[in-house]
């Protein structure tokens, strides 16, 4: 059960710029950095209320979001919805017959557990399921 958007993915090339953007010029709050080697990107967290945004900059250009900037250039990336059980989830989705990139979970920010299903599955929209860390979920 998808119980609310966790946040949405935006693709950039750099993050610094992209920082003077999103917390100086719309003063949001940076909940989080890191380098989220298995998914070959750096990630910054805002907060935005309850929901974030992610701002994804490719660690190089073979990466997934560096193939995706090469391909069309900086933008929206993916939503992410929260849930509470994503091994219950996945194994749903599995069964409902939803073609999912990740079968099985992988590490994602903040010690989150995600998977991403695949955007011809979920109307050209590239979507995350997120199941956050325990103690990160109240953010
Ligand atoms: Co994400």
């Amino acid at each position: 059960v998808f119980s609310r958007i966790d946040h949405i993915g935006v693709a950039v090339a750099e993050i610094e710029p992209a920082l003077e953007l999103y917390r100086d010029g719309f003063e949001l709050t940076v909940a989080h950095r890191e380098v989220v080697e298995e998914q070959g990107v750096e990630a910054v967290l805002l907060d935005v209320g309850e929901n974030h945004v992610e701002l994804l900059a490719p660690l190089s250009p073979d990466t997934p979001v560096g193939k995706f900037l090469a391909r069309q250039g900086p933008g929206l990336h993916h939503v992410a919805y929260q849930v509470d059980d994503i091994d219950a989830t996945l194994q749903a989705l599995r069964q409902a017959g939803m073609r999912m990139i990740d079968e099985q979970p992988r590490t994602g920010i903040r010690g989150s557990r995600v998977a991403f299903m695949h955007p011809r599955a979920t109307a050209g929209v590239l979507t995350e399921i997120v199941q956050p860390a325990a103690g990160a979920g109240a953010h």
